[in-house]
């Protein structure tokens, strides 16, 4: 057996300076839980449906919440704010009249259009008069359902009727042969 502070190789790092390393790691990594995040729900959203932008790890001492269009914090892209003192919400020229903001922050969209998609940044500021500001972004896709031409609908309609008369036919067909035999017997 060899002695536990033995090295079995030269120039191997000791246990204790890996030790050493991953304490020191995990205390200046910042918290995860610290950093404010945006989930939106759903990342992917057909057209006509709703997306919420979810608020996590904002910081206890928040006051108001400020949501802009794209990438950016510049007020000429202000959708809406949030005064967490007053309760009140005040609409910026980004507003769309779609979109409703929660006492936490997170920002509803209604009947989404494919001019949604993007990003979206939450500011929001602190009591101390400091802010935060994370990014979060969604994408709206055409809906399927509405996107069938109508030639495809007038195949579908076509493949039916055939179906239905071929069934038919087949049925008279049986009842023919059926009601034909008795009688020549
Ligand atoms: C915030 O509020 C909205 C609306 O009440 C809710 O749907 C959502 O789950 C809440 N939580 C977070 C983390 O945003």
């Amino acid at each position: 057996m060899q002695p536990p502070s033995a090295c079995a190789c030269r120039g191997c790092i000791p246990w204790q300076g890996i030790l050493l390393a991953v304490s020191l790691l995990t205390f200046w990594s910042p918290h995860p839980t610290a950093q404010l995040t945006i989930q939106p729900v759903p990342v992917d959203a057909a057209e006509g449906t709703d997306v919420l932008l979810l608020v996590h790890h904002a910081s206890a001492n928040v006051v108001g919440y400020t949501w802009y269009k794209g990438n950016i914090t510049d007020s000429r892209h202000r959708i809406v704010s949030y005064s967490i003192l007053t309760q009140t919400a005040t609409t910026g020229t980004a507003f769309s009249g779609r979109e409703t903001i929660y006492p936490n922050g997170s920002l509803l969209f209604v009947n989404v259009t494919q001019e949604d998609t993007g990003f979206y940044t939450l500011q929001t500021t602190r009591n101390d008069f400091s802010n935060e500001v994370a990014t979060g972004e969604f994408h709206v896709y055409e809906e399927k359902t509405s996107g069938l031409s109508v030639g495809a609908i007038a195949g579908i309609v076509t493949g039916v009727l055939v179906g239905v008369a071929l069934v038919a036919a087949l049925g008279c067909f049986l009842l023919h042969t059926r009601t034909g035999r008795p009688r020549s017997f």
